[in-house]
């Protein structure tokens, strides 16, 4: 997820292009770029780093022209330095572009490209469309042609802003499943990824659909379809959002906006890793000594990723505290060893001493990352991407489905490897994955009564989670979610353990969130329930499963989902619970006191 803005009118280009980004940075902030065009042809700055400090590196404040494209990025493909960092061009240094989404053919067309003569400066997937515009000019004077031709080869998703020093009256930008959208203004015209780059200037908006491209100039814009080039028509909408409010494209938080995001990161964390599970799983494959080191809600995911390595591998990681296993685990650690390392900011201070020491005692260390260029995937000898895009919010959401999705994957990939899973359920499951997003953006749909649940919960001195098998890490998952936002003290726990001393706290009224997707043990959770439930506690159960409104008080009824997939939908009532629960107690859920959205420090 990067920023895209471009402006073309009367004003200076680089000051409309730099408040723009600014107001983009929660999409992306590793590296930025600008283009402008005036008689001399392109001008272009960019490097690695954030805008402000850019600004004055670079002086972006002092780049010609009246139009121009500017990107914010947040790396997927090539780490974030000033080569990596956009606009990229072609051979000729006559197209310019900037770039949001994923190109998941580029590798192909590289080669292809490369022995037709090109050459490349960087490692990004994105440059490989400015020289193939390039190699579709050749066959064609008109450049829009050639743009769409290149553009209807590419394989993934991708918003655009392209410039051409052949056409300087005019920009292009474009929409294939990721966001683009028009701010109309009188004698001048935007483009952006998002409403709030332009807000200050327009709140005239035109939205881009996936397939369409729109050619702006001072005075005139067109939407066109990339299939055909026909034009499209598009009505003009008027929005009326504060800033504040456009930045988080208006959710009230940004915790909220990223659990809503959850289905597209979803599809872009299986889409992302599609070209590269295989070749990680043989690694993987190659040891059976493994351990899953992580913190906090990663932490949590790796033990997930038990769970599905011992049913789908038939091998048993150890799972660590990295905080733990970095003074704890010395002399066990060899060459013999792979560590798998869970961090989405790839910054977590425990998590890489562990790595670091693993790497020192010869093992090979699988960092599962979503910050592209973090300390983790420097140290790793493997790196796997969440592609989540950046989440500002503390409270880790997005970051930990899709950090299940990579791990289901990556046992998917593994099993299949080592037979030790029949082909047709693994095909089954893998198929099943891929509508988890659906069933996520169904769960979703139950904000309003988990809102109504929570104002039921505000006054809660204690809230108790439980779960069984695959169950139990969602329950410590909402337990913490409760506790780093709500600040009501919740515990987390496997339901079996209630008898061996929890469930002397347990009287009249106190809430137990009984997580209970289908599984072998769902009717040993039942009776875990009649327990809480003798004791006075209230149940609130979160299943696809009619059986649990013979023993709760209140059900969250979730669409049927196969068992080893049911952490990634059971967990969004339970972080929606949270959310509701800090704002309705007068938190501010995206800053929980004495909490930081990466702790650098052990
Ligand atoms: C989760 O909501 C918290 N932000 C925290 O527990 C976090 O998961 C932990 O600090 C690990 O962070 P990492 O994934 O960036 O390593």
């Amino acid at each position: 997820m990067c920023g895209i803005i471009g402006y073309i009118g009367e004003r200076p280009a680089c000051e409309i292009i730099v408040k723009g980004l600014k107001r983009l940075e929660y999409r992306g902030y590793d590296s930025v770029g600008i283009v402008t065009m005036d008689e001399d042809g392109l001008h272009i700055r960019k490097g690695a780093g954030r805008i402000d400090e850019l600004v004055e590196r670079l002086k972006f404040l002092e780049m010609p022209g009246k139009k121009g494209i500017g990107q914010t990025r947040w790396a997927t493909h090539g780490v974030p330095n000033d080569i990596n960092a956009h606009p990229h061009t072609d051979c000729t240094g006559r197209i310019a572009l900037v770039h949001n989404g994923i190109i998941e053919n580029y590798e192909s067309l590289r080669e292809e490209l490369r022995k037709k003569g090109h050459r490349f400066k960087s490692d990004t997937d994105t440059e490989v469309i400015a020289h193939l515009i390039e190699e579709e000019l050749k066959g064609t004077e008109d450049f829009e042609t050639a743009l769409r031709k290149a553009l209807l080869r590419l394989k993934g998703s991708f918003a655009l802003g392209v410039v051409y020093t052949g056409e300087p009256d005019r920009l292009y930008f474009v929409r294939n499943e990721s966001p683009m959208v028009l701010g109309i203004g009188s004698g001048e015209n935007f483009a952006a990824s998002d409403v709030p780059a332009f807000l200050e200037y327009t709140n005239r908006v035109v939205f881009l659909d996936d397939g369409e491209y729109a050619v702006i100039t001072r005075d005139s814009w067109i939407v066109k379809d990339l299939k055909t080039g026909r034009i499209v028509e598009k009505s003009v909408q008027t929005i009326d959002w504060s800033l504040e409010m456009a930045e988080k494209s208006g959710y009230p938080h940004f915790m909220l906006k990223e659990i809503y995001e959850q289905p597209k990161a979803i599809k872009d964390a299986i889409h992302g890793n599609a070209g590269i599970i295989t070749e990680i799983a043989r690694e993987v494959a190659k040891y059976e000594k493994i351990y899953f080191v992580a913190m906090g809600t990663s932490y949590h995911a790796t033990l997930v990723g038990k769970y599905l390595f011992q049913r789908l591998v038939k091998r048993v990681p150890v799972v660590e505290e990295a905080s733990e296993f970095r003074y704890e685990f010395e002399d066990l650690i060899d060459e013999n060893t792979l560590i798998i390392a869970i961090t989405q900011s790839g910054e977590t201070a425990d998590t890489l001493a562990a790595m670091k020491l693993a790497k020192k005692k010869g093992a090979k260390v699988l960092a599962i990352v979503n910050v592209v260029g973090s300390m983790a995937t420097r140290i790793a000898d493997l790196t796997l991407y969440t592609h989540a895009g950046p989440e500002i919010g503390v409270a880790a959401t997005k970051t930990y489905t899709t950090q299940l999705v990579v791990l289901t994957l990556l046992a998917i990939e593994l099993a299949r490897i080592l037979h030790s899973e029949d082909e047709e359920s693994l095909n089954q499951l893998e198929q099943e994955l891929m509508e988890t997003p659906e069933i996520v953006s169904k769960v979703l749909e139950l904000n309003e009564a988990i809102e109504e649940l929570a104002k039921t919960l505000k006054e809660s001195r204690d809230v108790f989670y439980i779960g069984r098998g695959i169950g139990v890490p969602t329950a410590l998952e909402g337990a913490l979610k409760l506790k780093e936002i709500s600040y009501i003290h919740a515990e987390g726990l496997s339901a079996g353990e209630l008898k061996h001393g929890p469930l002397a706290l347990l009287e009249e009224g106190v809430p137990v969130i009984a997580v209970a997707p289908p599984g072998k043990t769902l009717d040993k959770l039942m009776g875990n329930i009649e327990e809480a439930k003798a004791r006075g506690a209230r149940i609130i159960a979160v299943s696809s499963s009619e059986e649990l409104k013979r023993v709760a008080d209140t059900v969250i009824a979730i669409p049927p989902v196969h068992e080893l997939l049911s952490p990634i939908p059971y967990v969004v009532p339970l972080q929606l619970m949270a959310y509701h629960l800090a704002v309705l107690r007068g938190n501010d859920p995206d800053k929980p006191r004495n909490l930081a959205k990466s702790v650098t420090v052990e």
